[in-house]
């Protein structure tokens, strides 16, 4: 068993970065070891349960060996290693999200690690600072995963509003909404991107609702309904690929569960609902209630707090209902009003 404070793995297919390191590494106090395998290499981490992991990511075909060494030695912190000569690996995106500290390339020589790795005479490793390593060889993941998601997620919103465009004006307003009330009780997660995704995605699933039944100007039958019924599972499906945190697919999935119970897909109850999704819902009705319908008109702001007033306790989260009375603005002209929910 090695000293967890100092020992790093090495998992690589061949040896140049096991013995370069070896080599360069101070000595006293660090150990390092190799693996040339996925399974040596998980086998390795949960007996060494090292300080540092270098790992290549040609030792799995989906990345997916960053996630099985985090549950080997959670503690562990992994740098990712990839060939950009030979493309980049399915699942890449992913690996930062996974938990892995930095991704470089292979070509980055085992000595400009060590600003990564942190300056050290002796003892345990400083703490990792990805920006240290020179700017041309190294690949912020993170900022390309946000990217993504940025890209994805408008892609997604521009097509909902081209097939409804009242479904796509409300996931504006509502998402405005839902921010503000979330910002009463949870400051931080109100300007968490993993939310606000989840807010301005929550009707994605309404991509693969048929138009006749999306579109319908009128109340939807008992089966029309339960095709409706279906679009959060639908969202679910549609968001995933797009590498969205869980955060963001809960939201989505979750967004039409009642505090009582009797809401869907899952009929989850109380805390079992997300936070998120428990602010959205009563912004969403709030919404949905003071908006023209084709088969009904606007409700008056009033009327509709006065409804999820009502709704506390039984449809709704009662702490999420008392922030969102405390919105000032409620009722103002502009917020709330207009188009279909
Ligand atoms: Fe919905």
């Amino acid at each position: 068993m090695g000293d967890k404070n100092s020992s790093v793995l090495i998992a690589e297919p061949r040896g140049g970065w096991h013995d370069s390191l070896s080599r360069a590494l101070p000595g006293g106090g660090s150990e390092v070891v190799a693996a040339h395998g996925a399974a040596e290499a998980v086998t390795v981490g949960r007996s060494l349960q090292p300080e540092l992991a270098l790992v290549d990511l040609g030792l799995s075909h989906d990345c997916s060996l960053v996630a099985d060494l985090l549950a080997a030695c959670p503690e562990t912190k992994i740098v990712a290693v990839f060939d950009s000569a030979e493309g980049f690996p399915d699942g890449l995106s992913d690996v930062m999200a996974l938990g892995a500290v930095a991704v470089v390339e292979r070509t980055t020589l085992a000595t400009d690690l060590f600003p990564v790795l942190g300056t050290r005479a002796s003892g345990p490793l400083g703490p990792l600072d990805p920006a240290a390593v020179p700017t041309d060889r190294y690949i912020d993941l993170r900022n390309r995963h946000d990217q993504q998601r940025r890209v994805t997620s408008r892609a997604l919103c521009a097509a909902l509003e081209a097939r409804d465009f009242a479904t796509g004006q409300h996931q504006n307003r509502v998402t405005r909404l839902a921010t503000s009330c979330m910002r009463l009780i949870d400051a931080p997660r109100a300007v968490s991107d993993e939310v606000v995704y989840g807010f301005m995605l929550h009707d994605v699933g309404k991509i693969g609702v048929p138009d006749y039944i999306l579109l319908k100007p009128g109340p939807l039958d008992y089966w029309e309904f339960e095709m409706m019924r279906a679009h959060p599972k639908l969202g679910l499906q549609i968001a995933e690929p797009g590498g969205f945190s869980q955060e963001t697919l809960d939201v989505i999935l979750n967004h039409h569960e009642r505090w009582d119970g009797f809401g869907y897909p899952r009929g989850l109850s109380s805390d079992e609902i997300p936070l998120a999704a428990r602010v959205f819902s009563v912004a969403d009705a709030y919404d949905a209630m003071t908006s023209d319908r084709p088969y009904r008109s606007a409700m008056s702001p009033g009327d509709a707090l006065h409804i999820i007033r009502s709704g506390s306790g039984c449809a709704f989260d009662p702490e999420v209902v008392d922030s969102f009375l405390n919105l000032e603005f409620l009722g103002s002209p502009g917020v709330g009003l207009g188009g279909n929910g």
